[in-house]
């Protein structure tokens, strides 16, 4: 059922910060391509605004982490190449197939039941193989990797398109692991050469990697938080101050109250007020991707350009602010959760230190409840 005014919270995604980021990284990784990871609907933004985005800023291929997300970008008119980040269950191969997406393979299964697929279909699939140098998630090992990638190479519908591999470490640039990983890498793509095949895009930086280890450029860089104006980690920081954040979240006050000295807000009724205080309502909470931890660290929100606290336990469609601070604030006005107000803002990355997270987790967390307005 649709409604015909929007919701008063929402989140507005800038999609020139997003052609920007990826032209910026552009220009410092090339001659390596710079392919955009759009998985978890672009991190909470949008997998086909972002996509876009991304390949008007230059990116020449996406990453997704399951098929549904590369047919949805392929049932919205996305043509660009899609890697499938993971190998997936043989029962999806004729969906990667039909749908032109490139597969990741790491096991004889997952080579077969794709090519398969591909002479059912009457294609030549593209198949990347992924490696397993030591983050021990996903991908084959290093001493059966040969083996895979000449399989793939002399499968009659397959095309050997790319060999890569995931670092561990990458967002602390000095953690021994990431050499390791990249000698097992470097040492298993000279086998696969010396064995006379080529193994096409080599690839194995995320966005920390891409910044921090020029030697881990390669081919190409799989590049997600960065494209979205967002930080790694802590580690990596310094790295990323030409970046811009896409995302802001939004809403509007819905109301306004005054407590008295020792009142509190909100369920448990937790942090009584000092003194009189003004107390404004803004319509969205942690069913929203507001996280409830964020109202024990005081985490603030910009009102009229100034800083509020958090006064109450965030609640599943509400929270409330303490605006005692803030002059003549209204129902009705903007509450700027994450984003800019003024000459202040707020990032992601301040919330996820807020409650001991990453920028990762706060983006994706913002739910479907909240409209994304394009910019
Ligand atoms: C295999 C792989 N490559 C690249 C990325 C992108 O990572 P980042 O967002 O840190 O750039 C991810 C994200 O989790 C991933 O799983």
């Amino acid at each position: 059922m649709s409604v015909s005014a929007a919701r008063w919270a929402w989140v507005e995604v800038d999609t020139d910060a997003v052609r920007h980021n990826v032209a910026h990284l552009l220009s410092l990784v090339a001659p390596s391509e710079v392919w955009a990871v759009v998985k978890a609907a672009g991190y909470g933004h949008g997998a086909v605004h972002v996509a876009r985005a991304a390949i008007a800023g230059g990116a020449t291929g996406l990453c997704v982490a399951l098929v549904q997300e590369g047919v949805h970008l392929r049932e919205a008119g996305v043509d660009a190449p899609i890697l499938i980040l993971s190998e997936q269950p043989p029962s999806q191969a004729t969906d990667i197939v039909c749908h032109g997406l490139t597969a990741t393979v790491t096991s004889d299964v997952g080579l077969t039941s794709l090519n398969s697929a591909a002479i059912d279909t009457g294609v030549v699939a593209d198949v990347h193989v992924k490696v397993d140098t030591g983050m021990h998630r996903a991908g084959v090992d290093p001493n059966n990797a040969i083996d895979l990638v000449s399989a793939v190479s002399v499968a009659s519908n397959l095309a050997l398109a790319g060999v890569f591999t995931h670092f561990a470490c990458a967002d602390e640039p000095g953690h021994e692991a990431n050499a390791r990983q990249l000698a097992t890498f470097n040492s298993v793509i000279d086998g696969i050469r010396a064995a006379g095949i080529d193994p096409g895009r080599v690839h194995a930086a995320n966005s920390a990697a891409a910044l921090a280890m020029p030697d881990a450029r390669f081919d190409m860089v799989r590049t997600g938080i960065v494209t979205y104006g967002l930080v790694p980690g802590a580690g990596v920081a310094n790295h990323c101050g030409d970046f811009i954040p896409a995302m802001a979240v939004k809403a509007r006050v819905s109301a306004v109250r005054t407590i008295e000295a020792g009142d509190a807000v909100s369920y448990g009724l937790r942090r009584a007020v000092k003194r009189k205080s003004t107390i404004a309502t803004v319509p969205l909470g942690y069913a929203d991707g507001v996280p409830r931890g964020v109202w024990a660290t005081s985490q603030e929100v910009l009102v009229r350009g100034q800083r509020c606290p958090i006064a109450g336990t965030v609640t599943m469609d509400q929270l409330m602010v303490d605006v005692s601070e803030c002059d003549g604030v209204q129902v009705g006005d903007v509450v700027t959760l994450i984003g800019a107000d003024g000459d202040d803002a707020i990032s992601a990355s301040e919330w996820a230190a807020s409650i001991g997270t990453i920028d990762y987790e706060i983006v994706c967390g913002i739910s479907n409840r909240m409209e994304r307005r394009y910019l």
